[in-house]
């Protein structure tokens, strides 16, 4: 028996002006996204920006239902269109922000469990690792390379 740690890592902004130019534009097409939302139920606005190898940029925002499990978070929205959009083609980067009328979203928007797993699976369909940028509404900004820095133990075709 033995115990195993394993460490995680992500990088931490004062704000979006620290970011690459490519990361800010991404994040500000995730801001524009929240646009899209349809959210009655939450009033959270979520949008995300998913960066493809291509250069194409695919939004997403949450969609939700009167039956609440029947909705679908911004990620899952935008990686499974850009998936639809172009088959094949890896994805470099996506951002995901957040916006309320009733909330004060003022630390970085974590993305559930559900769009971990589906993120995870873009990685590795590709084979290739995204960069994961998150923010609220104001302030710092988090960085991830790769969705195992957020999801350490996916499960994976190589499972079944
Ligand atoms: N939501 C997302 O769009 N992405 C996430 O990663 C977490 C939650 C949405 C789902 C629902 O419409 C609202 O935020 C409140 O949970």
């Amino acid at each position: 028996m033995k115990k195993v740690e394993r460490i995680i890592s992500y990088t931490e902004y004062a704000s979006d002006k620290e970011l690459t130019p490519e990361e800010a534009r991404l994040l500000r097409e995730a801001e524009e996204a929240t646009r899209g939302s349809y959210s009655p139920y939450s009033h959270f606005a979520v949008g995300a920006a998913v960066l493809l190898e291509n250069g194409e940029i695919i939004r997403g925002s949450n969609q939700e239902n009167a039956a609440y499990p029947v909705g679908l978070c911004a990620e899952r929205v935008a990686l499974f269109y850009a998936s639809h959009t172009y088959p094949g083609v890896a994805v470099k980067a996506i951002a995901i922000t957040a916006k309320s009328e009733i909330h004060s979203v003022k630390d970085p928007v974590k993305p559930c469990g559900s769009c971990r797993q589906v993120m995870a699976e873009t990685e590795y369909r590709s084979g290739k690792k995204m960069k994961i940028i998150l923010k609220g509404e104001t302030g710092k900004v988090i960085t991830f390379d790769g969705t195992d820095n957020l999801l350490p133990f996916s499960f994976s075709g190589e499972d079944l």
